[in-house]
Formats: structure tokens, sequence, C-alpha cells
């Protein structure tokens, strides 16, 4: 199988087209280890678990934001993922069927071959404050109720992989708007019965809640399940209601 990785020596552009022997349950982390190991060592790319819990991985892999360490060589050309307004269906190298495309993370700056800097997306993650506020300290543990659980459980599975970042039209317009993975992290908050402070709030204005034009492309790409898109739909809606509770 012949895979085409785009190259950055913090100067110069360019895609390298290199051969790999497939193997059965072959990811694409496993084709980037080859490549480093066995042909060309100044590859670099981001990792760490190998077991889509760390969240480092996450590229571009035929023009989809995915984590390298959970997709399937085999299955990258059956995975179809129709994504809204993607800019980046349209710009750079064409897909093609003699080869899989991996690209680094859109919407971020590249610093090296396939990784990225997350600054800006752990600057828009930190505006939210994501750490349970509550009125006071707790004595003992809480008793959560299951079903409470598994609700906040939508949301507390995100890993931080920016996949979702990359992926949405809007982060890619404006470096200001809060994200996907920054704006469920804080509906998580809101419907936590344990923190206490005002969340929907905290992010109504243009960048935050607002700025989303729900594309979905969030929900499409996130390895998590995560429901970002669902998340903001239901603080606008809260947020409309206490409009128009005041008029
Ligand atoms: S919401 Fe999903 S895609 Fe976005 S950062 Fe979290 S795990 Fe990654
Ligand atoms: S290496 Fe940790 S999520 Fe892929």
């Amino acid at each position: 199988m012949r895979f085409k990785i785009y190259r950055y020596d913090g100067e110069e552009e360019d895609h390298d087209i290199y051969e790999v022997p497939h193997e059965e349950g072959q990811t694409i982390l496993d084709v980037l280890f080859h490549i480093q190991e066995e042909i060309d060592d100044s590859l670099s790319f981001r990792y760490s678990c190998r077991g889509a819990v760390c969240g480092s991985c996450a590229m571009l892999i035929d023009k989809v934001p995915k984590l390298a360490c959970r997709t399937q060589v085999k299955r990258v050309k059956e995975e179809k993922r129709e994504l809204e307004n993607y800019e980046v269906l349209d710009e750079g190298e064409n897909l093609s069927e003699d080869f899989i495309l991996v690209e680094p993370l859109p919407h971020l700056e590249v610093e090296k071959d396939l990784i990225v800097n997350m600054d800006k997306f752990y600057e828009n993650y930190e505006k939210i404050e994501p750490y349970l506020k509550p009125d006071e300290e707790p004595e003992r543990e809480h008793r959560m109720d299951p079903e409470k659980v598994s609700e906040l459980e939508d949301y507390t599975n995100c890993i931080l992989c920016a996949a979702c970042f990359g992926g949405c039209p809007v982060n890619g317009e404006n470096e200001n708007y809060f994200g996907p993975a920054a704006l469920a992290k804080l509906y998580r908050f809101h419907i936590d019965p344990r923190d206490n402070e005002d969340r929907l709030a905290s992010a109504d204005e243009e960048d935050g809640w607002w700025a989303c034009d729900f594309y979905t492309n969030c929900r499409k790409v996130c390895p998590k399940g995560v429901p970002p898109n669902f998340g903001i739909g239901k603080a606008r809606q809260e947020l409309e209601g206490r409009k128009d509770d005041e008029d």
C-alpha cells in the first residue's frame, strides 16, 4: 500500500510517497512507525498510548480528522464521512485510490511533519475554566443519580484530541471561536449538579455558543462519540428560554 505523507521541516512543505507492506490489523500509526524505523527516520509524528486514550495522534487521514492509532489501514477507503462545508476537501492534494493521504490536523500551526502546535486549541479550552466549581468543599463524596452519570459520560469521554477542532469549518474561519470540545466540556459542567457556576452565561457571546453553524462535523469525526453539536444546541435553547422569560 502507498502512503502520501505531508512533510514540513520548518521551511519547506512537501509530500513524500512511501510504500509500506500491509499486515493484518495494521493501523495508520503502525505505518508511521514502519516508515520511521525502516525507511526515513526524519518523519515526525506525535503519539503516546497507542490505544485511543491520550488523544495525541489525531491527524488528517484522507482528508478526515482521525486518530492514527485507531484507524485501520484497510478500512480507510471504505469509511466515508460526509463533512459539511469543509474547506480542506477543496484545497491542497487530491485524494486518490492509489495512496492514503496523511496530513497534519487543519486549523492549527504545523511544527514539523504531522506535529501541530496545540496552543490555539488549549487557549480556547482554558477560556471555559474546565474544572468543577462547587459552592463549597464537600465533606464526603457526592451520590450521583446513575442516569445523570450516563448523561455526563457522553461529554466526559472527550480525550482532547482536537479532531473536532480540525474538522470544524467555524474554527477554520474564526480563531477566537471556543470550538466544539471546549463547548462540549462547558455544557458538561452546566448539567453537572455538583457545579454551581452559571456556565451558560460564560459562553453567551459571539465566539461562544452562538458561533456554531451546526455543520455537525464535530460529532462525525469524534473518535469517542462526544456530541458537541447536541450540547451547543441545548445550551442555546436554554439561553433563548431565559431571554424569553426576561421579555
Ligand atoms: S470532542 Fe471528540 S473530537 Fe473533540 S477533542 Fe474531544 S474526543 Fe476529540
Ligand atoms: S496514541 Fe493515544 S490516542 Fe492515539
